[in-house]
């Protein structure tokens, strides 16, 4: 049978930490999907056309990984698509209450959901998307942190249509 994960979050943008992390939830599942979520909460830089065109340019290589965005609860994103569990990246132990509360309440919300966690890369422990946004948008080179397909999206600039 065919293990498959959803890793979600808002990629606003995908990171080369993200990517570290869905490289090695394919240690684990034979399948990952990328769950980019609305979060509209979090008035993201780039709308979710363009967060779920990033991801999927990112793993355009890479036919165990494929995306989807999603707008509703992501325990109904995992039934949809017949996911075993929700894959999370840990990067430091300041994630992990938060990491903790939200797979507590997806478990919650779904007795048969697991939620694996996995910890990042060291290099990548510092790196968030806000970091990335706040640095690219004052000029600073991250070409060391994000996926070479995010650089033409960064340049561009906000972009939420
Ligand atoms: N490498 C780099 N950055 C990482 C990372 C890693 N391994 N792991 C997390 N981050 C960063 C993200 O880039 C993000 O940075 P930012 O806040 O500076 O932009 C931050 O850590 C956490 O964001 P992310 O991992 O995208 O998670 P999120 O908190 O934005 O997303 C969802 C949370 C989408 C998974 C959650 O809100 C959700 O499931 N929503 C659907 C609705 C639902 O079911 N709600 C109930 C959940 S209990």
């Amino acid at each position: 049978m065919k293990r498959t994960a959803i890793y979600p979050g808002t990629f606003d943008p995908i990171t080369l930490g993200h990517v570290d992390v869905v490289m090695r939830g394919l240690k684990l599942f034979d399948h990952v999907v990328v769950g980019v979520a609305a979060n509209p909460n979090k008035r993201p830089m780039f709308g979710l056309d363009r967060r779920l065109q990033m991801v999927r340019e990112t793993f355009a290589d890479e036919p165990a990984v494929t995306a989807v965005a999603f707008t509703g609860l992501l325990v109904d994103l995992a039934h949809e698509q017949r996911a075993h569990a929700i894959l999370r990246g840990l990067r430091a132990a300041s994630d992990f209450e938060y990491e903790f509360q939200m797979a507590t309440m997806n478990r919650r919300l779904d007795e048969k959901i697991e939620t694996a966690f996995v910890m990042a890369r060291e290099d990548y422990t510092f790196v968030s998307s806000r970091f990335i946004r706040e640095i690219s948008g004052m000029g600073g080179d991250v070409s060391e942190l994000v996926p070479a397909a995010v650089l033409p999206y960064l340049k561009a600039g906000e972009d939420r249509g």
